[in-house]
């Protein structure tokens, strides 16, 4: 099996053309920097609705000069079968990644989810087969396993969705293997765990805690924290979840599984996270003396402690994740500290 710097490499020698959606997005754009590095063609596809210009602007300084030549940008919704027919034109490889992020969003308005998560996700399906693309990958979440407590999570055992935003992507992962068996197209899912990393938006009611608590210290504002802290996650650095989308979207058909864990394997409980966050600011910036976080009552629909079991990415894919918790802390709380100056 080919290793990430292998494939990397025949990318770079045999150039494929890839559709990424939501990508002007946190992961999207980074999908997107990683595939113009490799000399890559690249069609977007975004509607702005939590994506922003200023990450397709961000890669455009990041990539060498004539790498953004290979990009091509379409502004249009996933809710717009046309919209998504015009996007997959020419397009070999489809990583979908549009979508309402935000298990608290899905609880206050589940309409908006599903006509985004779900009506626009059927509508890349259906166009991506159309158009003879030859797979898609496609983010999951790890919130599909629901109530069942088995930890690490293995794919293969799910258990209630606690949300309508998980329900939304346990109906993607349905679709995606209907259409394997009624019409034999090929569409993997990525079960992220929470990823983090440059670009994720700091802002609004429905931010990931990490950009959110960066942003916060910054400021020298306090932190909250919702239940006691001891909840647990398994964070992701976006590196590891570009890696995934890169070898699920080029790695050979034959025993692809349907859906795989995408994480690091760790567990960093919300306290944890809070202080490595906080010591790194403190060393970059010696005048800040984060305080102690402001603890709150415990979310609706939020899981106590998620990690991922990594043994079917690692055996069928030759995924190996190049980022721990802390590496990626190392690169992001700096990116972000120099975003925040800039602003
Ligand atoms: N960030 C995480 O921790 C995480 C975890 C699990 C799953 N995911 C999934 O990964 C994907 C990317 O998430 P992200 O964190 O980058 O979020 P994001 O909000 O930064 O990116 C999503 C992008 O999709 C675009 N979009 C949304 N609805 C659209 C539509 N109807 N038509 C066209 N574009 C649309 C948005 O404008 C945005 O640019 C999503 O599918 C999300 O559900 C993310």
């Amino acid at each position: 099996m080919a290793t990430y710097t292998e494939v990397s490499q025949q990318l770079r020698e045999r150039p494929r053309t890839w559709l990424v959606t939501g990508v002007a997005g946190f992961i999207g754009s980074n999908i997107l920097q990683r595939l113009l590095e490799l000399d890559q063609k690249v069609v977007g596809l975004d509607n702005f609705s939590t994506g922003k210009r200023e990450n397709l602007e961000d890669v455009r300084r990041c990539v060498k000069s004539g790498a953004w030549e290979n990009f091509t940008f379409h502004e249009g919704d996933t809710r717009d079968l046309a919209a998504c027919r015009r996007a997959c034109e020419g397009a070999g490889i489809l990583l979908h990644q549009a979508a309402l992020g935000s298990v608290p969003r899905s609880i206050k308005d589940p309409i908006a989810s599903h006509e985004s998560n779900v009506n626009g996700f059927l509508n890349m399906l259906v166009a991506a087969r159309d158009a003879g693309v030859s797979r898609m990958v496609y983010a999951s979440s790890s919130s599909v396993y629901g109530d069942d407590p088995q930890l690490p999570k293995v794919e293969e055992r799910v258990g209630n969705p606690l949300s309508p935003y998980a329900v939304t992507k346990a109906i993607n992962e349905s679709y995606a293997a209907v259409f394997g068996r009624a019409y034999g197209f090929k569409a993997v899912g990525l079960r992220y765990f929470n990823v983090f990393g440059p670009r994720q938006d700091p802002d609004g009611p429905y931010a990931a805690v990490m950009p959110k608590w960066i942003d916060a210290l910054v400021k020298g504002q306090p932190c909250q924290i919702h239940g006691d802290g001891e909840t647990s996650r398994d964070f992701c650095f976006v590196a590891n979840a570009v890696q995934a989308n890169i070898l699920a979207g080029t790695a050979p058909g034959e025993g692809l599984a349907d859906v795989f864990n995408v994480s690091y394997g760790g567990t960093t409980s919300l306290t944890q996270l809070y202080w490595m966050i906080a010591e790194r600011l403190a060393a970059l910036r010696p005048g800040l003396t984060p305080g102690d976080p402001v603890y709150a009552p415990f979310r609706p629909g939020d899981i106590r402690h998620s990690q991922a079991d990594l043994t079917r990415i690692k055996t069928l894919l030759g995924y190996e994740p190049t980022h721990s918790v802390a590496q990626g802390l190392d690169e992001l709380v700096p990116w972000f500290a120099s975003a925040h100056a800039r602003s």
